[in-house]
C-alpha cells in the first residue's frame, strides 16, 4: 500500500508509513457545511460574524476583522503544529490523534492552523472558519469531521493604551506566576496583559450572550496551550450541565515574531460549531448535520440568522445493539482504539451512533489482553434490519482481523 497514492479534491498524495486517511474521512472534504446554505452550522457562522462585523468597527463605521471561510484543510505540520510552537513529542501529533496524509500532510486539527501565516501577511484582526479534522471517540456528540472558527486579534502599544505614553507592551522580566498559573510571558508588560485579557473575557462573554441568550450563565476556568498564555476555557451552562464553549489566551509572542510582527501584542480563540448548533437548536446527535434529509434541512430554511428554530426530531428510529469480542495482537502496546474506531466509521458509515470499549482483560495464562466493543448501530432515516446490521457487523470483524491483527472470539 505505500506506493499507493491517495486522491483528495482532485491532487493525487503518496502514501507512506504516516498515511491514515481513509477514503470515509476523504470524502467530507469540499462539503463546506459551514457555508452551505441553509444548514445550522452555517447560520451559526453568520451568527459569530456578524457579533464581530458589529462589536469591531473602525473610525468611518466599518468592520474591521476579516473572513476566511474557504482556505484548504489540507495542511503542513509546519502550519498544524510547529508555527504554534507545538512541541515535537506533543500528543496532539500522534497518528492516533490525527488524519495523516503523509509526512508532509495532514487534515487540519483545528483552525488554529492559519494563525500565523494570517499574521504573516499583515492582518492584525481576522476570523477563520471551517472544517477539522480528529480521530476520537465515537458517540452522539463526536465525529471525526467537525467545524472551528478561530480569531485573532493583534494590538500595537498606541491601540491598546491610547491616553498614556508611559505603558509599555513589553519589559525584560519573569514569568510571573500567581497560584501556580503563568500570569504572564516574560517579555509582556502586566499592564498590557491584563487589559488584553480584559477586553478578550469580555468579547467571548458578549459572545455567548449572543448565541445563547442574555441570561446565560457561565464561568472561566484556567487552561493550557502550546500557543497561548496565560490561557483560559469558557463553559456555559446549558441544560443543568457546564459545557466548555471554547479555550482562548493571549498568544505566544514568538509566534508572532516568527511571522515578523515585532510591536504588537494578540489574544486568540477557538470555538466548536457543532457544539453550540446542538445547544442551541436542540440537535441530538452530530450525525445530522451530515444528513442530506429534508426533514432536517428545511427545518433551518431561513434568511435571518437570528430566527429562534429548535429542531424537531422527524422520528426516532429503533436502535440496533451488537457486541465484538477480540484478542488484541501480541504486540498489544501498539493497538489503538481509535485504529478500530476509524474501521467500524469507514465500513459502518452514519448508521454508526456510538462505539464504547465495555470490556477489557488480561489472560494470564496466554498473556493476551481482550477487549469488547459494544456498537449501537441506528439509521437516522429509517428502521434498520437485524439482518442487515448483522452483515455490517461481519464486514467490520473481517476488516480488523485483516488491518489489525486481531482475533476475534
Ligand atoms: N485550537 C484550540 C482547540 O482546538 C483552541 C484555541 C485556539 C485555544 C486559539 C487558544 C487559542 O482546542
Amino acid at each position: 500500500k505505500l506506493d499507493a497514492t491517495i486522491k483528495i479534491l482532485g491532487t493525487a498524495y503518496q502514501c507512506d508509513k504516516f498515511t491514515n486517511v481513509n477514503s470515509k474521512i476523504a470524502s467530507h472534504i469540499g462539503k463546506n457545511l459551514h457555508i452551505s446554505k441553509d444548514h445550522p452550522l452555517s447560520l451559526v457562522r453568520q451568527k459569530v460574524v456578524d457579533y464581530f462585523y458589529k462589536a469591531f468597527v473602525n473610525s468611518r463605521g466599518n468592520p474591521v476583522f476579516a473572513v476566511f471561510d474557504n482556505l484548504s484543510p489540507i495542511v503542513t505540520q509546519e502550519q498544524n503544529f510547529d508555527s504554534l510552537l507545538v512541541p515535537k513529542d506533543h500528543p496532539s501529533r500522534l497518528k492516533s490523534d490525527c488524519y495523516y496524509i503523509n509526512h508532509d500532510y495532514l487534515l487540519r486539527a483545528h483552525t488554529t492552523a492559519h494563525d500565523s501565516e494570517l499574521i504573516k501577511s499583515g492582518l492584525d484582526n481576522f476570523l477563520v472558519i471551517g472544517d477539522v479534522y480528529r480521530r476520537d471517540e465515537i458517540d452522539r456528540t463526536h465525529y471525526p469531521v467537525f467545524h472551528q472558527v478561530d480569531v485573532v486579534r493583534l494590538k500595537t502599544r498606541e491601540q491598546l493604551f491610547p491616553a498614556d505614553e508611559s505603558l509599555e507592551l513589553f519589559e525584560s522580566g519573569n514569568n510571573t506566576t500567581n497560584t501556580g498559573i503563568q500570569e504572564k510571558q516574560a517579555c509582556h508588560t502586566l499592564e498590557a496583559v491584563k487589559l488584553m485579557e480584559h477586553e478578550l473575557k469580555n468579547t467571548l462573554e458578549g459572545l455567548a450572550k449572543t448565541l445563547f441568550g442574555s441570561d446565560i450563565r457561565f464561568r472561566w476556568t484556567d487552561s493550557t496551550f502550546p500557543f497561548t498564555q496565560p490561557s483560559w476555557e469558557l463553559e456555559v451552562h446549558y441544560n443543568n450541565q457546564w459545557l466548555e464553549l471554547l479555550g482562548c489566551g493571549i498568544l505566544q509572542q514568538p509566534i508572532l515574531y516568527r511571522a515578523g510582527v515585532l510591536n504588537k501584542i494578540g489574544w486568540a480563540f477557538g470555538l466548536g460549531l457543532e457544539r453550540v448548533a446542538m445547544c442551541i437548536y436542540q440537535i441530538p446527535d452530530i450525525r445530522l448535520f451530515w444528513s442530506q434529509d429534508s426533514g432536517f434541512l428545511s427545518q433551518f430554511k431561513t434568511s435571518d440568522p437570528n430566527a429562534k428554530i429548535i429542531y424537531k426530531p422527524v422520528s426516532q428510529y429503533p436502535q440496533c445493539i451488537n457486541d465484538i469480542s477480540f484478542w488484541l495482537p501480541d504486540n498489544a502496546q501498539e493497538f489503538s482504539s481509535n485504529d478500530f474506531y476509524d474501521i467500524v466509521r469507514s465500513i459502518g458509515g452514519d448508521i454508526i451512533e456510538q462505539v464504547s470499549l465495555v470490556d477489557e482483560f488480561f489472560h494470564p495464562k496466554t498473556k493476551k489482553t481482550s477487549h469488547c466493543y459494544r456498537i449501537v448501530y441506528r439509521h437516522m432515516e429509517r428502521t434498520l434490519t437485524q439482518a442487515e446490521v448483522n452483515q455490517v457487523h461481519k464486514k467490520i470483524a473481517m476488516q480488523a482481523t485483516k488491518s489489525l491483527g486481531v482475533t476475534v472470539r
